[in-house]
């Protein structure tokens, strides 16, 4: 049987309810709009027309997923960076709201410098690099790099959709190994910085759908931050700047790291919940 657009709203929402889904009528206002493809006011206007059992049947499936613990985002292959909607497929990570910080920060460094060169280490969707190139025409080359050929193709169809096609270089490799002998203006990286022992106390959403790669470093959670800090060193032009986002209680240990190897001025930025969220540092050689 045919219904309305907006019972079938509640029925997914009350679904999305019992499996303590804190946003559940927002989330099954979203599965169906990107189901329908339709913005939020067009569900809204069409709320009284009839949805055939076809596209019920498929709106249910996708409540089931959501049900289940599927993140939204990889089910309607959106998800919101920076005002901006990315593409989000299985195998990238989803981008993060305090890593916008990361991208604000860098933004003011830059502001007013002219061709400038720049590498989103660990770019997975691209969200960091492409907001960098969308935010400031001022980038003569964004190289965007990852060691996962899923992650580097949900980053391909992000530089197609805002049309950076010109001024980005995508390159598979283990972090530099395969990144040509230039020297950049800009290095930031939000590499994988979890450690190994508490990825079973992440939440289980994130353990049982995000790519482990994504998210896990050996040495206590430091080994990409100090393995990309060692290698950048011979990629950064003199006042290059480097900038890592890095996890809860990690940015003292980073600062620490970055002075060994040889960077200064170093500064650690906070996220909107005061937690030291961002390091950067310049190299001054
Ligand atoms: C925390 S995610 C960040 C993704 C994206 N930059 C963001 O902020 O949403 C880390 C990314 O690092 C990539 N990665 C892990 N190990 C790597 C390596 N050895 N070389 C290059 N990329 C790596 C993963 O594939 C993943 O896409």
């Amino acid at each position: 049987m045919n219904h309305s657009i907006g019972s079938v709203l509640i029925k997914g929402a009350e679904i999305l309810k019992k499996s303590k889904i804190a946003n559940f009528k927002q989330e099954a206002n979203e599965l169906l709009e990107s189901l329908l493809n339709r913005s939020p006011e067009e569900i809204f206007l069409s709320k009284g027309k009839s949805l055939s059992n076809k596209l019920q049947e498929a709106f249910f499936k996708r409540i089931g997923r959501r049900e289940v613990g599927e993140p939204l985002q990889y089910i309607t292959k959106v998800a919101h960076f920076y005002s901006r909607k990315f593409t989000i497929t299985k195998g990238a990570l989803i981008p993060r709201q305090e890593t916008e910080i990361l991208v604000e920060k860098v933004l003011k460094l830059i502001d007013g410098k002219k061709n400038m060169c720049c590498l989103d280490m660990c770019t997975g969707s691209g969200c960091i690099g492409i907001t960098l190139g969308l935010e400031n025409k001022q980038f003569k080359k964004i190289f965007l790099v990852d060691s996962s050929k899923k992650a580097l193709e949900c980053c391909k169809k992000n530089v197609e959709i805002f049309g950076l096609e010109k001024t980005t270089i995508l390159i598979l490799s283990n972090l530099f190994s395969l990144v040509p002998k230039i020297k950049f203006d800009v290095i930031c990286a939000n590499p994988p910085y979890v450690k190994e022992d508490d990825f079973h106390s992440l939440d289980r959403t994130v353990r049982e759908h995000e790519p482990k790669a994504a998210l896990v470093s050996k040495k206590n959670g430091f080994f990409h931050i100090e393995k990309i800090a060692i290698e950048a060193q011979s990629f950064l032009k003199k006042d290059g700047i480097l900038v890592f986002e890095v996890g809860v209680n990690q940015a003292q240990e980073v600062k620490k790291i970055l002075i060994k190897i040889g960077y200064s001025s170093l500064v650690i930025y906070n996220d909107l919940n005061k937690i030291e969220r961002v390091v950067m540092a310049k190299w001054k050689k």
